[in-house]
């Protein structure tokens, strides 16, 4: 497995992390049992993956505390906590106090099975949420780092509604943040001009997520955004069918599906570290981790994507 230097962390971690949320959560989100999420986590250990995504609002904390037993040091743990009192809206005035938030974090190492986080995040914050992080969390994560319970601080956008990266921009104005997780794919690669300018610049590690999601991996997906984007006259449409617009995509010196496509777009842009793939799959699993270790797409490809893409920043792709 491809490794890389992990921003100023002092870490280094496989091109490929396993995220262990989104619409699949390790397959417990359509019927996978506990062994065969954990199945999944040891295979992706095994391929020489060595980062691993999880939160406290998927539900997965346990499944990855019980697969890591007896090989936490072979893991980078990556977790995360909302920062507002569960049930209440996640926009309104309901946000955590940095002593609730610490005390909560007691939990995801208990979950976790170990006494020290690799990175924490603030998961999921909107923009308005974000003077409230600095004033009340970013101590509380200090806190945690000078007991030693976390290592690195990190946080993540909202990507779904934030999918111009409001958050981010103005959080990485900031030095607070060791590690951010940014949404990227090939439908809305705004982060390219927003986020990942800035985290090279600042040397501060990021996490790709979304990826592929729905709209990258399911034909139906695909094809109904496509159509929105177009109605929306958001892309150029006489450089693709609508009904299968990655078509382009799919030639013997290109790429053999719209998801490897997907995966090694993001791979190779600069200033994207670790790109999360999410499956309950093993299949899936094998056959990503094998292309997130591929080349880049050929430049042609990569040209037509920005000339149909490249000015998108209204999707997420969910
Ligand atoms: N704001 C946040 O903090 C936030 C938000 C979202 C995600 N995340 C993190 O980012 C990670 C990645 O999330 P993501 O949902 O964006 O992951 P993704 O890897 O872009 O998409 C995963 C989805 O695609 C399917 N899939 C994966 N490989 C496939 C393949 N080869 N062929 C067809 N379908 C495939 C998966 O279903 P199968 O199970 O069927 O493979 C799953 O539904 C999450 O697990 C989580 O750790 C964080």
């Amino acid at each position: 497995m491809q490794q890389v230097t992990f921003g100023k962390t002092g870490l280094t971690v496989s091109v490929a992390g396993l995220g262990s949320g989104g619409h699949s959560r390790l397959g417990q989100s359509y019927g996978n049992t506990t062994a065969q999420s954990i199945a999944i986590i040891h295979a992706a250990m095994d391929m020489g993956v060595n980062f691993i995504d999880t939160a406290t609002a998927y539900g997965t904390e346990p499944i990855v505390g019980e697969a890591i037993k007896g090989r936490r040091d072979e893991v980078i743990l990556s977790t995360k906590r909302i920062i507002f009192q569960k049930g209440t809206s996640p926009v309104g005035t309901d946000l955590l106090s940095g002593e609730d938030f610490m005390t909560g974090v007691e939990d995801n190492l208990k979950l976790l099975g170990t006494d020290c986080i690799d990175v924490l995040h603030l998961h999921g914050v909107f923009a308005n949420q974000y003077d409230h992080c600095v004033r009340e969390l970013v101590p509380a994560l200090h806190k945690l780092r000078e007991q030693g319970k976390i290592r690195c601080l990190g946080i993540t956008e909202r990507f779904i509604s934030d999918t111009d990266h409001t958050m981010l921009s103005r959080a990485l104005d900031d030095d607070f943040w060791d590690v951010v997780m940014t949404g990227f794919n090939m439908i809305n690669p705004s982060a390219r001009r927003t986020v990942l300018p800035k985290t090279q610049e600042k040397n501060i590690a990021t996490l790709i997520m979304f990826a592929v999601r729905r709209a990258l991996s399911d034909p139906t997906a695909t094809a109904e955004i496509i159509r929105e984007l177009a109605a929306a006259d958001l892309i150029d449409t006489s450089e693709l069918t609508l009904d299968s617009p990655f078509d382009f995509l799919l030639a013997p010196d290109i790429a053999s599906s719209v998801t490897e496509a997907a995966y090694r777009f993001c791979r190779h842009e600069p200033g994207a570290d670790v790109i999360l793939t999410g499956t309950g799959s093993l299949d899936h699993l094998k056959e990503n981790l094998d292309v997130l270790q591929m080349p880049p797409l050929p430049k042609q490809a990569q040209d037509k994507l920005r000339k149909i893409f490249g000015n998108v920043d209204s999707v997420s792709g969910n």
